[in-house]
């Protein structure tokens, strides 16, 4: 008999000897999410701990918009003008989203938050066969290796009351519409890096919006001049590299292109275009209001290149031209049009000069 039969019988007359009930169907894990959370024991201490041993994580956790998603001097002037429970549920979660203790408030969205949902076990997404274990209790769930471990702060509708929610965010649906579907969140925002003992180890930097070299991967943009009074711009998205709409989270960023003829004579004002969510209010007039979305003209991903032209005057055909793509935060419209904007940062990603013809 090989030693696979043998095991055979073996579980066969523990089968055979006992009651027989079906495998217990594992209950899914809770996946992480805004507060309020059922939190076991103190979340600042708990952190800590997670903190001191998992050293190399945690610096990469500190210098992170999670860390600083309650503290941040953009997400601190954004609640001045909307101080709402809603946004600090998720900016953070550790705290009381009504009376918000500085100290937990402070955390962000911490390796609690992330990894203990619920109850006292670490939620992981490695198998069962790691080399070393680990000094605490695992739950593990699958899910959390894909996008579900992110999907409840990653996509969400606004707060206030209307016949059809409507979306603030739409990270989510846009990664699962992408021709990416199956590769996680993980898979591209916590790529592995080597760790002092050599491991492989996801990176928690979560780095994005404020990483011009990851930025300006994304896509490529050509420029050319089919005609002396004509420039086109196509900004081709790498399909393999993006996996959802850019730009894709908080509901103001943008992309912005332009052009500009160069030259003391010119006739041609420099031109703007923005690629976005474009929204326009439901009431006009009063307060923040109620936003609803126009129109969505952002990078999609599955989409041939975008290619936008821009008209000159016929008197500058012979003149060089500027052109430029930019990603803007933006923090709130302060006119009528699109043009008038508190811009809170951005990156310049491309630019060049076109000749004259
Ligand atoms: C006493 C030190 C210590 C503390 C405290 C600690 N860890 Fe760990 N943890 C380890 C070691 C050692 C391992 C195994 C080696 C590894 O994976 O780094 C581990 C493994 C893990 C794993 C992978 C588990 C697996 O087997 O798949 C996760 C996730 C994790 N820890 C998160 C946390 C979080 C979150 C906290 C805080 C709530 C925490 N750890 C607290 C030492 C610690
Ligand atoms: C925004 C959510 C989030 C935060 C915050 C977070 N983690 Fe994680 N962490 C994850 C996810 C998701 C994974 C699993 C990714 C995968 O394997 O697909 C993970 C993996 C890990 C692992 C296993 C790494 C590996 O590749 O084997 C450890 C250890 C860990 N985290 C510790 C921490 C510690 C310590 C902190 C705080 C300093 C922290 N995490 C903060 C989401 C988070
Ligand atoms: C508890 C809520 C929460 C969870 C869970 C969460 N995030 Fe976040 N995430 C946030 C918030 C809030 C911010 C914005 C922080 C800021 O800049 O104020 C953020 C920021 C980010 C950023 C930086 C974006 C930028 O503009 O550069 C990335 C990337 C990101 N998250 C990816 C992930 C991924 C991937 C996961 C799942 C593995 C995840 N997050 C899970 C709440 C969360
Ligand atoms: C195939 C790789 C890939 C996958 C999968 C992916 N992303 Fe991204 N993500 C990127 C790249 C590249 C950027 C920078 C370009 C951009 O902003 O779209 C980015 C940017 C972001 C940003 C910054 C916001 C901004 O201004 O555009 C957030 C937040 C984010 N991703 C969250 C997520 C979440 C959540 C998921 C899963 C639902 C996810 N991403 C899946 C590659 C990926
Ligand atoms: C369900 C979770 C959730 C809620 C509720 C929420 N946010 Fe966020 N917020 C996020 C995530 C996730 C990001 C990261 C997306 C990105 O980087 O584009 C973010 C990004 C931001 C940013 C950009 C931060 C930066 O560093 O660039 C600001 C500002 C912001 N949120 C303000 C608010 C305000 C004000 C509210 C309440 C009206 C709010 N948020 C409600 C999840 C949330």
């Amino acid at each position: 008999m090989t030693r696979a039969a043998l095991r055979c019988t073996a579980l066969l007359l523990v089968a055979c000897g006992g009651v027989a009930t079906p495998a217990p169907t594992p209950t899914p894990a809770t996946m992480p999410g805004p507060a309020p959370l059922q939190r076991v024991g103190d979340a600042a201490s708990r952190n800590g701990e997670c903190v001191a041993c998992h050293d190399e994580i945690a610096a990469q956790w500190q210098d992170s918009l999670h860390r600083a998603a309650y503290t941040s001097p953009d997400f601190q002037s954004a609640l001045r003008s909307e101080p709402l429970p809603f946004c600090r549920g998720c900016h953070a979660p550790e705290a009381d989203p009504r009376r918000p203790e500085p100290e937990l408030a402070a955390l962000g969205v911490a390796c609690v938050s992330c990894h203990l949902p619920q109850g006292d076990a670490v939620l992981s997404a490695r198998p069962a066969d790691a080399p070393r274990a680990a000094p605490h209790p695992v739950l593990r769930d699958p899910a959390f290796a894909a996008a579900d471990a992110c999907a409840n702060c990653h996509e969400f509708t606004f707060p206030d009351r209307r016949p059809v929610p409507e979306y603030m965010q739409t990270t989510v649906r846009e990664h699962r519409a992408s021709t990416q579907p199956d590769r996680s969140c993980a898979d591209c925002h916590m790529p592995r890096v080597a760790t002092n003992d050599g491991a492989a180890v996801r990176s928690h930097a979560f780095s994005a919006s404020r990483d011009l070299a990851w930025m300006r991967e994304a896509f490529t943009v050509t420029a050319q001049r089919p005609a002396p009074d004509r420039v086109e711009l196509s900004l081709d998205l790498h399909e393999d590299r993006v996996g959802h709409a850019f730009p894709t989270g908080d509901l103001l960023r943008r992309l912005v292109v332009s052009v500009a003829v160069t030259g003391v004579a010119r006739r041609t004002a420099p031109q703007r275009r923005y690629l976005a969510r474009h929204w326009k209010h439901a009431r006009p007039g009063k307060g923040p209001g109620v936003r609803t979305l126009d129109h969505d003209d952002r990078l999609g991903v599955g989409e041939d290149p975008r290619v936008l032209t821009f008209t000159l005057d016929p008197a500058d055909a012979a003149l060089p031209v500027e052109w430029r793509v930019r990603y803007e935060r933006v923090e709130a419209f302060v006119g009528p049009g699109e043009d008038g904007a508190r811009v809170v940062g951005g990156l310049d990603l491309f630019e060049g000069t076109l000749p004259s013809e």
